[in-house]
């Protein structure tokens, strides 16, 4: 599973998944990179360097840094910052934005910036709470008569059994509690837990005894609690500041943490303005001292960092600076180009801009910690082919995916990457199981490669347009 992100998961999870192959860094205790490990293939030094990095990181000596990934397109740059926000654990929050998103007509470069800073920093609240824990074994509504009109039926309360490897409870709740219920969608064989205080449920999973209902599902199987049912039990639970953010410019009725959370801070808000957020740091301050929650900082991943504009660099080096925030890593495949926005300055070169190293300024390359990623050889581009197969569920003949390598040669990793899908629907449409040579020399001729696309263009005299 990918590391909990912002608020719109599908469309972050969607463009990392071409990288589902990568788990980690594939380093060994020692910082040396293996061969091919954790599903990283090659690019050694890029990768112990990573793993330095991520150790300036846990030992908390990577404030006011960054990361910078420079390196050809396909290098794997994406997947080394993606591997080093997977090796600082499961719970800390990745949040991978492009450059340009920065240009929006709606909301200023700052803005944006500064909303995915706080997506990528986690808080970890921890509470003891007195709960009612346990695996349901029975959920029976009891209906009665509407006394009000006297048609139809209404709840009148509700028999929960909850069952730890201790023993049984029967509890009979009230009508409200049996719309969370509802709302958490509990089945019978669920844990759940119930808050004593307010009432609110939580689903924790499926439990254990249903684990072989099905072959594959999209379930998280837990252990039948053990212990009594009425217990105390340390919850803990992680959001990031966007969510508070979020939360408390829209607050909203309900029991759960997000809606708890959103009256943190009093008044009817519609917006995230800057005082608000100075607001909930406040209030997060505090609970930090009280020793209720901690700050997790995680991963903020900008692609393309040359497609930001001086004014946005400049506050990402006030950024970084400050107390609350995440990790950056930067990436690019850009050399020496013009920094974004300074073309049209008149002291700068004359319309020409200032031209610096990835399109970042020096003062921020000054804090960076530089990675250089290098093109891969051949074997290397069939061993990340062959993992590629293995995750997709593809088969493929030995000569079909030596002919990919050779494209990966020719063009680039990910572009003999993106040619096995195609090429296994081109085998499956012919009723074949295993990816022969034949498809693949067709679908290197649907498409054009990149560098074969200009040139074709180039010849035909198209450079400018396509006729
Ligand atoms: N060393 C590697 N081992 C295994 N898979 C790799 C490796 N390097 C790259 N990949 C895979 O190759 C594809 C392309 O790599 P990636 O997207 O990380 O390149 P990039 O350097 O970010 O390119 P760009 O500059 O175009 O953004 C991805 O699917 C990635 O998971
Ligand atoms: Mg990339």
């Amino acid at each position: 599973m990918p590391p909990t992100t912002g608020i719109p998961q599908g469309q972050r999870e969607a463009r990392i998944s071409s990288h589902s192959h990568i788990k980690g860094l594939g380093l060994d205790d020692d910082g040396f990179a293996h061969a091919d490990r954790s599903g990283f293939v090659g690019q050694r030094a890029a990768r112990e360097a990573c793993g330095l990095v991520l150790e300036l990181i846990r030992s908390r000596r990577f404030s006011g840094r960054a990361l910078l990934l420079a390196g050809a397109p396909g290098t794997g740059k994406t997947a080394l910052a993606l591997a080093v926000a997977q090796e600082l654990g499961h719970k800390v929050p990745f949040c991978p934005m492009v450059g340009s998103e920065v240009f929006s007509s709606e909301v200023k470069k700052t803005e944006v910036l500064m909303e995915n800073f706080r997506r990528a920093i986690g808080l970890r609240v921890k509470e003891t709470k007195e709960v009612y824990e346990g695996e349901v074994t029975e959920l029976t509504p009891a209906e009665t008569e509407n006394p009000l009109s006297g048609y139809g039926k209404t709840i009148s309360h509700v028999v929960v059994a909850l069952k730890t490897a201790k023993g049984t409870k029967q509890l009979r709740l009230d009508p409200s509690i049996y719309e969370s219920i509802q709302k958490e969608r509990v089945q019978i064989g669920d844990v759940i837990y119930i808050e004593a205080n307010t009432g609110a449920v939580k689903r924790v999973g499926r439990s254990d005894a249903y684990a072989t209902e099905y072959d594959l599902e999209a379930e998280e199987y837990v252990p039948l609690p053990k212990g009594d049912v009425h217990k105390k039990k340390e919850i803990v639970q992680d959001v990031t500041l966007h969510d508070l953010d979020m939360a408390n410019a829209r607050p909203q009725g309900g029991q759960d943490i997000m809606s708890v959370m959103g009256q943190l801070v009093k008044g009817r808000r519609t917006e995230v303005t800057d005082k608000l957020r100075a607001e909930i740091n406040k209030v997060v301050n505090s609970y930090i001292e009280q020793g209720i929650a901690e700050l997790i900082p995680g991963v903020l991943f900008i692609d393309e960092v040359h497609m930001l504009d001086i004014e946005a660099f400049t506050y990402l080096n006030r950024a970084l600076e400050s107390t609350m925030s995440p990790h950056v890593i930067l990436a690019t495949n850009r050399g020496l180009t013009t920094i974004r926005g300074t073309e049209s300055e008149p002291g700068y070169g004359g319309g020409e801009g200032i031209v610096s190293p990835h399109g970042v300024p020096i003062d921020l390359l000054d804090r960076c910690m530089i990675v250089r990623t290098l093109p891969y050889q051949r074997d290397e581009i069939k061993t990340v082919l062959q993992t590629r197969v293995k995750v997709e569920g593809l088969a493929i003949q030995p000569e079909a995916l030596d002919k990919l390598a050779d494209d990966g040669i020719r063009t680039s990793l990910r572009y003999a990457l993106q040619l096995l899908t195609p090429a296994s629907i081109l085998s499956r449409v012919q009723g074949r199981t295993e990816i022969t040579l034949a498809d693949v020399a067709e679908t290197d001729e649907l498409f054009l490669d990149a560098r074969s696309s200009a040139r074709g263009l180039q010849e035909r005299g198209e450079g400018q347009y396509l006729r």
